[in-house]
């Protein structure tokens, strides 16, 4: 179970996270839907122990993320896939997929590679395990950096706006392998601006405001003319979304 209470972010002298609550149980896909700059990445970035809370607390299967002892019990719990692939750029995909595992986890060489050439060839990209990442489209690489991520075999995937910087093709293919991940009941949250998408495979959604998170329903209540879009500001923010 991921736990986040009255989380309190501030940058200088902006509130950026104020007084967030938010439970993740296993199972669950949970979309993190809000404008720009309403503190969605903060809150992946605080989830997994990259920003010092202000306030509040965060847990990860009952580890502290801001206790350093136990940040890294946490963090192996969750893997979290960014915006920008961040892949190392001298090391092939299937390098970029078994760094962590060897050398983190102290898994032997070859069975990571077996696993890595797997996980890979889960998403399309057997035949590219030796490429490098200048050599994969954007897509390739954001594919490759997912497969990163489900190599240290997390409990909770963390996904930033993984498509937010790929064309509508490669879009497609990554939506396909996170709706795959979802069909097999990794549990997910998922910050997005692909509502249609988080609308299919979500059992939750959230919406951010200014640093507070103003509503958590199930899916089907969130979009429901009485349930989440009965919030002027959701009603706004979803049209506005369906039309750019
Ligand atoms: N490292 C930082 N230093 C100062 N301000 C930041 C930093 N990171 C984010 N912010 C500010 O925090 C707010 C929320 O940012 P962010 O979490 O990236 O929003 P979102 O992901 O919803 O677009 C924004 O106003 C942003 O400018
Ligand atoms: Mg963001």
């Amino acid at each position: 179970m991921i736990k986040a209470q009255s989380v309190r972010k501030v940058f200088g002298s902006v509130t950026v996270l104020d007084s967030v609550d938010l439970t993740v149980a296993p199972g669950e896909v949970v979309s993190i839907l809000g404008s720009s700059g309403s503190g969605k990445s903060t809150l992946i970035r605080c989830i997994n122990g990259l920003e010092r809370l202000d306030g509040g607390s965060i847990t990860v299967d009952d580890f502290d993320v801001s206790k350093p002892k136990e940040l890294a019990e946490a963090r192996k719990r969750s893997g979290t896939v960014f915006q920008m692939f961040n892949l190392y750029p001298h090391m092939t995909a299937l390098q970029n997929v078994t760094l962590a595992p060897v050398e983190v986890l102290k898994r032997p060489k070859a069975e990571a590679e077996a696993e890595g050439r797997a996980l890979l060839a889960s998403v399309g990209l057997g035949d590219r395990a030796d490429a490098f990442p200048s050599q994969l489209s954007g897509g390739q690489r954001q594919r490759v950096g997912i497969c990163r991520a489900l190599a240290m075999k997390p409990r909770y995937l963390l996904l930033d706006e993984v498509t937010s910087a790929l064309d509508p093709e490669m879009t497609a293919d990554v939506l396909d392998i996170l709706a795959k991940l979802a069909k097999e009941g990794t549990t997910m949250v998922f910050v997005t601006h692909e509502i249609e998408f988080a609308r299919t495979i979500s059992s939750r959604v959230v919406f951010l405001e200014k640093g507070r998170l103003v509503v958590d329903l199930p899916t089907e209540q969130f979009f429901a003319a009485d349930g989440g879009l009965a919030n002027p500001r959701i009603a706004q923010f979803l049209s506005k979304m369906r039309k750019d």
